[in-house]
């Protein structure tokens, strides 16, 4: 075949090579994520691509080779340096878990919860870079929102972009859970949300090298046989933190949310439900902490 010189040829390719990924997921839109390379490469917007326009041959060499990375896996944003999450532009760098569209509705789930409680304290555990306490944050300026993580990598991104975005009530600690938390917010919280990893320890293996390569292992599972091990602890262990009538919200895959409806009401929440997106990528399981 003959080198593909126009844009039109490069997305062809582009596209095809994507397609033939194996290391990515298959439901990714190929031909949108080439034009995006292309886009990114040629430093304009994809909708300002011109079929018939040739790039300079150092233009397509980079293009064909940001092609390759992602076919061999690397996730988007570490590509293009940052994801789009609920209107805020984060930056991802590897060594953290991407943050996923899909968490835009446990922030949904969050705003609505915390309704006109004024000034609520809000902990993200397992929160990675930050982005759902960060966007809590950054719609309810009268938050004081904790966001947790084991990882110190995950911390100093998520602390960096609060900087950078100017989301002052936000904090970041790094350490097993909620342990960073200051004992003075201990039974003071009113929201605890959660994106745990919940992956079980076998089912690792079937996940394409887009997630089990480029994301840190123990960001994706607990290694527990059931993928439980964290998620009973962020219920057990956030029900002593929370004040009466205090919400717990965690997002998960919806296979696992009958599971953690049982640990909830075992721990005492009530009001326990399950709420899902239009694309039902993302499930949240929402419960009360009970009036003592
Ligand atoms: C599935 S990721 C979610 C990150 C973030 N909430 C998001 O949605 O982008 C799970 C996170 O849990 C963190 N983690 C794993 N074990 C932990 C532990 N024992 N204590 C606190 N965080 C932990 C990982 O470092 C990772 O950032």
């Amino acid at each position: 075949m003959s080198e593909p010189l126009t844009v039109e040829d490069l997305l062809r390719v582009g596209t095809r090579v994507l397609s033939d990924s194996t290391a990515i997921f298959e439901d990714h839109d190929n031909e949108d994520e080439a034009r995006e390379l292309l886009a990114l490469t040629l430093g304009i917007d994809d909708d300002d691509l011109d079929d018939d326009h040739e790039p300079a041959r150092r233009q397509r060499e980079k293009y064909l080779s940001l092609v390759a990375r992602r076919a061999a896996g690397e996730p988007m944003p570490f590509l293009r340096g940052f994801i789009d999450f609920y209107g805020l532009e984060l930056r991802v760098r590897p060594g953290a878990f991407v943050p996923r569209p899909s968490s835009e509705l446990t922030v949904d789930r969050a705003l609505k919860r915390l309704g006109r409680r004024r000034n609520p304290i809000v902990v993200d555990v397992c929160a990675g870079v930050g982005p759902i306490g960060m966007a809590v944050a950054s719609e309810r300026s009268d938050a004081d929102v904790w966001a947790l993580d084991i990882s110190e990598e995950g911390c100093k991104q998520g602390r960096a972009n609060a900087r950078r975005l100017g989301v002052k009530n936000i904090s970041f600690g790094s350490g097993d859970m909620y342990e960073p938390l200051p004992t003075k917010y201990h039974g003071e919280v009113d929201m605890i949300v959660a994106h745990v990893p919940y992956i079980p320890a076998d089912e690792v293996d079937d996940l394409p090298d887009e997630v089990k390569v480029y994301e840190p292992m123990d960001t994706l599972t607990d290694s527990s046989h059931d993928g439980l091990f964290l998620m009973r602890r962020a219920v057990s262990e956030g029900a002593e933190l929370m004040k009466p009538g205090g919400w717990l919200l965690l997002e998960m895959s919806d296979d696992m949310a009958s599971k953690a409806k049982r640990l909830y009401q075992r721990a005492g929440f009530r009001d326990v439900s399950t709420v899902t997106d239009e694309d039902e990528l993302s499930v949240v399981v929402e419960g009360r902490k009970s009036p003592s």
